[in-house]
């Protein structure tokens, strides 16, 4: 069966609008697609993650602390979407990519949060990606794909259908500078997957004809990464 890892972004799972309902829909996609492809899901830390670090920085703690609250927010979400799913997945996130491909030998789901402080649950999905020899990698985020610029910034700015793996990178900046970056893919991240060659595909994540259709590997409204 074919491997596929979901970036879940704490901006789709929990932005505070109608999220209970979202959830049980999106639990509902997961069991369905579940059937065809082996899903590993990675959640974000969203507001949670990002109230915390604020806070935590304005007080002047070290940011190796304060990732570890984004850590500990990405997880707390991971924990939502599992109980969600009702027994489907495992209950507690997994920590080490060697965890979640031992669940994914006897489960159709896998859900983990983040890993080590330094950078984002983006790049602990393409990480992921490449421990599992996944297929592809679903980026469900607050957008719907990769823009030429940031559409809520730049009125301009025009979504890219297909991107290269060397235009992601050139899009994505540069690394992980401190916690709670908000760029279009970790661009520590879109380089692991530029090395590796692994197709990402981009959708606004509460756009669930989009999402099911790009875990299945078939045409989807939003960015193609790949070759
Ligand atoms: P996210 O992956 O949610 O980052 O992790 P993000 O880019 O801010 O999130 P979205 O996509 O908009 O929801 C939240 C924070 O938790 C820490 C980092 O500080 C990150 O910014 N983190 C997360 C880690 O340090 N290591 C991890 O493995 C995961």
């Amino acid at each position: 069966m074919e491997k596929v890892v979901v970036s879940l972004g704490g901006s789709v799972l929990v932005p505070g609008d109608d999220d209970a309902r979202y959830l049980a829909e999106l639990a509902a996609l997961l069991r369905d697609t579940s059937r065809h492809v082996r899903l590993f899901i990675v959640t974000g830390g969203g507001r949670t993650a990002r109230y915390y670090i604020e806070t935590g920085r304005a007080l002047g703690i070290p940011e190796r602390t304060l990732d570890e609250f984004g850590i500990a927010a990405t997880r707390l979400n991971a924990r939502l979407l599992a109980a969600s799913l009702r027994g489907a997945a495992n209950r507690e996130p997994a920590t080490t990519y060697a965890e979640a491909a031992m669940l994914g030998r006897r489960r159709r789901i896998v859900i983990m949060g983040g890993t080590r402080p330094g950078h984002t649950t983006d790049r602990v999905s393409a990480s992921l990606a490449r421990h599992v020899k996944a297929a592809r990698i679903v980026n469900a985020t607050s957008v719907d794909g990769v823009y030429t610029a940031d559409p809520k910034k730049e009125s301009r700015a025009r979504l890219l259908p297909r991107v290269s793996f060397e235009e992601l990178v050139r899009l994505s900046g540069e690394r992980h500078a401190a916690a709670g970056p908000n760029v279009v893919f970790d661009p520590v991240a879109a380089r692991v997957l530029a090395r590796d060659r692994i197709p990402l595909a981009v959708v606004q994540g509460r756009d669930l004809d989009a999402l099911r259709s790009a875990i299945l590997g078939e045409p989807f409204h939003g960015t193609r990464v790949g070759d």
